[in-house]
């Protein structure tokens, strides 16, 4: 038998999660079994958790779509290749969720070997927010060097990300947060302009710093008022993407402003475009993300570390208005 964190309804994720004892999981054809190492909370877990993600799981079942761990046991059909990640660490990357757990059954080709010479810490969260940043701004938007990006939510783990990304590739960031206290410790980390939604309309302050015309590459995980701003602030031509949904809030488009504009706002799911990448560019953007991660870029700020049992404590640390850092499920001793 093996621990795990198991919820049987949506819910508040303090409140409907529980650690159980249930069997240890045998890998089927063409997957592994992981013995997790770690694994961070993201806000997607919690959507999870909540039933308010774009894909759910049955019920009963165990959150966590990323971590860190060792391939213990391989399953039948794996070619020689599938079969040499045995007894490596590898990020694991858990697309129906399962990895609070101490070990998580995944498809052979998401168990990806990573680097020794990064901590545990940095590879439980180098999928998620690393693979997000590089495929929306490098591949998607393209933002090439000198443009303005304007991004909200710009203090997340992923917004700072972007802020180091800016540095490394030449363009400049427009960053909107929540709360004003942010704003100098943005700057320290690189970001050109900072702006608080808590200061007026966003298009308004937006135009004071990059002129009239607006911008043309934007990003917005928040909806709502906050994702309204962030369209009515492009350029002609300008391109939004809407990657996350923290105010549960609809953003609303202006279509006359989006067709005299030729402007286009589009949702973007790190799934879907991984599910469109051939095995040369995911393995390529697995070699960048080391290495970014390695120059500080895409590494993730560590936050407090909570055992599986302490599940509860965790996902309320999560949430914490201004907190620092990803919190990291410690799972097993590697
Ligand atoms: N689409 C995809 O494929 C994809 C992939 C990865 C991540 N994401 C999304 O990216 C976002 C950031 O992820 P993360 O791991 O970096 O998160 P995180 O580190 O937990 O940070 C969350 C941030 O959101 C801010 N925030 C929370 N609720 C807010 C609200 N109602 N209005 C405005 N700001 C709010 C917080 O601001 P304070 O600092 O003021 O507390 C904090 O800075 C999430 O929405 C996540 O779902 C999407």
């Amino acid at each position: 038998m093996m621990k795990a964190v198991v919820f049987e309804k949506f819910g508040e994720p303090a409140e409907v999660l529980t650690v159980r004892d249930v069997p240890i999981p045998e890998p089927g054809r063409g997957q592994v079994r992981v013995r997790m190492i770690a694994s961070p909370i993201n806000p997607s877990d919690l959507l999870v958790t909540r039933g308010l993600y774009g894909v759910l799981p049955k019920l009963p079942a165990t959150p966590g779509f990323e971590g860190v761990g060792v391939v213990d046991r391989i399953g039948p059909g794996l070619n020689p290749l599938g079969r040499i990640v045995l007894g490596k660490r590898v990020v694991v990357i858990n697309s129906k969720g399962g990895n609070w757990a101490e070990y998580a059954v995944i498809s052979a080709r998401h168990a990806r070997p990573f680097p020794d010479d990064l901590p545990d810490e940095q590879v439980a969260s180098a999928f998620v927010n690393p693979a997000t940043v590089l495929a929306m701004i490098r591949h998607v938007l393209r933002v090439p060097a000198g443009a303005w990006l304007l991004q909200s939510a710009a203090g997340s783990n992923l917004g700072r990300m972007v802020i180091k990304l800016g540095r490394h590739d030449g363009f400049k960031t427009l960053n909107v947060v929540r709360r004003r206290e942010a704003i100098d410790e943005l700057k320290a980390l690189g970001a050109d302009a900072v702006i608080s939604s808590s200061d007026g309309p966003i298009p308004d302050q937006v135009r004071r710093v990059v002129g009239e015309a607006g911008v043309k590459y934007a990003i917005d995980p928040v909806g709502g008022d906050t994702g309204t701003g962030l369209f009515e602030s492009l350029t002609a031509d300008g391109r939004l993407l809407l990657y996350g949904t923290l105010t549960g809030e609809p953003v609303c488009i202006n279509s006359r402003h989006m067709i005299a504009g030729r402007i286009r706002a589009e949702g973007f799911w790190l799934g879907h475009w991984m599910a469109r990448q051939n095995i040369p560019t995911s393995l390529k953007l697995f070699r960048e993300i080391a290495s970014l991660i390695r120059a500080g870029v895409l590494a993730t700020e560590p936050g407090p570390q909570f055992s599986l049992d302490a599940i509860s404590d965790a996902v309320r640390e999560a949430e914490v208005v201004g907190r620092r850092g990803k919190v990291l499920l410690k799972i097993t001793g590697n």
